[in-house]
Parts: C-alpha cells; sequence; structure tokens
C-alpha cells in the first residue's frame, strides 16, 4: 500500500514513521509512506500557501492552489487515487473503515492546518473529508499518523500474529476483553483461572463473554448483528446482572 501525505510540517512525521511495528512495515516495504510539502507548489516566491478568510475573522486558510497542484502531481495517469482530506468536519474514523480503506492500493491524504483549508478544494480534488474525534486539533497531521498507523496494522505480514489483530478492540465490532500476564497474581488478584487452564475452547468463550461484558458497560451501542452464541453469553451476562441487583441490599 503507498500512501503519500501532504503537509506543511513533514518533520512531525520523521520519527512515528520509523518507530515499532509501523516503521518495521515501511522497513519491510509493506507499506511506502511519502511526504509531500505543498510550499512546493505555492505560485510565488515567498512559497505563501495561506491568505486572510474572506468575510473576516482569526486565522489563516489554506490557499486552493499549492494543494491542488500537489495533489494532481501524485495522481498518475491511470489511477484515480482516492483523495482524504484530515479535518474535524468529516466522517468519523472506525474501524469499518479502516478496513475499507486499507484494501485500497493507494490514498492521498491532506493534512488541513491554520483555521481550515479553502472549501473549494475537496471538490477540485473529489476529496472526502475524515475526521478521528470531536475534538479539535491544530492539524490534520497526527489524524493522518492515527489513519496510517491503523491501516498498516491490517496489511498482512504486519502484525505478526494475526490473532492479536483479531483480538483488537473493534476488530469485530466489540471492545476487546482484558488481557493479563505474569505473574499470576498481583496485589492480591489472581488472573482468571480458565487463562491458567490450557483449554482453549473455554478461554475462546471466556474472552467473548468478557468482550461482550465491556461493551455492554461501556460501549451499549456497539452490541448490534450479534450471532447466537454471543446472543446467548449476553443472555449470561443479563442474569448474572439481575442476580447482582437481587443480593445488593
Ligand atoms: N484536524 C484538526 N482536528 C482534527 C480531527 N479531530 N480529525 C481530523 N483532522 C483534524
Amino acid at each position: 500500500m503507498r500512501i503519500d501525505i501532504l503537509t506543511l510540517f513533514p518533520e512531525i512525521f520523521s520519527d512515528p514513521l520509523q518507530a515499532s511495528l509501523l516503521g518495521k512495515a515501511i522497513e519491510e516495504g509493506r507499506m511506502t509512506v511519502a511526504l509531500t510539502d505543498p510550499r512546493d507548489f505555492a505560485q510565488d516566491r515567498h512559497r505563501r500557501v495561506d491568505d486572510a478568510p474572506y468575510g473576516g475573522g482569526a486565522g489563516m486558510v489554506m490557499q486552493c492552489g499549492p494543494l491542488v497542484a500537489a495533489v494532481e502531481s501524485l495522481r498518475t495517469k491511470n489511477s484515480l487515487r482516492r483523495v482524504i482530506l484530515m479535518t474535524p468536519r468529516g466522517r468519523r474514523l472506525d474501524q469499518a473503515l479502516a478496513k475499507e480503506l486499507a484494501a485500497e492500493e493507494d490514498l492521498v491524504l491532506v493534512c488541513g492546518r491554520y483555521e481550515g483549508i479553502d472549501e473549494r478544494v475537496v471538490n477540485a480534488l473529489g476529496a472526502e473529508e475524515i475526521s478521528i474525534g470531536d475534538y479539535v486539533l491544530s492539524g490534520g497531521e497526527l489524524p493522518a499518523l492515527v489513519l496510517v498507523e491503523t491501516l498498516s496494522r491490517m496489511l498482512p505480514g504486519v502484525v505478526g500474529d494475526w490473532e492479536s489483530v483479531e483480538t483488537d478492540s473493534f476488530y469485530d465490532g466489540l471492545l476487546g476483553p482484558p488481557q493479563y500476564t505474569r505473574p499470576p497474581e498481583f496485589q492480591g488478584v489472581p488472573v482468571p483461572e480458565v487463562l491458567l487452564s490450557g483449554n482453549h475452547a473455554a478461554i475462546r468463550r471466556w474472552r467473548r463473554k468478557e468482550a461482550l461484558r465491556a461493551t455492554r458497560a461501556r460501549r451499549p451501542d456497539l452490541l448490534v448483528g450479534l450471532n447466537d452464541e454471543d446472543k446467548k453469553l449476553l443472555a449470561e451476562l443479563e442474569n448474572e446482572a439481575a442476580g447482582d441487583k437481587e443480593i445488593a441490599p
């Protein structure tokens, strides 16, 4: 997969693109990430890429010209590349959208800065807008890194043990189950016995039930499209919760 990132601050990317699993994915050529600075496409000698907003107001707005020229320079003749603008006004990124994007061969990510980007850029580029959540950052660079890292985890061979991607929170729409490692007891709290049992079927069932328990408690909105086994486990959880209420004074 190839990802081109348009940014006025390429230095933000240098360390994150080299570290850990993402760094390894890039080093092994499973993912290529290239940075382009729109200033290189500015039309004046001051390399200007922003201007004051029409209608007044604080801050500066990124101009159409340099951004559109930069993206056009990346479009190869035969492939219409999917262009994504990182902005808090966009569609909220979730695991389903990430899965869809991970199937693309190439993507262009445009990082906004300042107070925003001239609205005409969206149409000119046929761009989609994506947000990483309902909060405002100073620019699209960190959101672009969030997207790149989550996409990298879905590429074959990046996460050595595919099972660990499958047990990621959200991979199949639920929050993940709790995890434990040595020691078997910490501050008097033991590891759940089933995890030490070596009974893989029982462990799988326990993990699924705990994933449902966490999702039910924290994100009940995610409990949709459950299969029969999930429904049965959920019914067990409901019964346990009803039993707890009876016992409580
Ligand atoms: N740029 C600034 N804030 C953002 C957000 N929440 N998501 C995507 N891009 C952004």
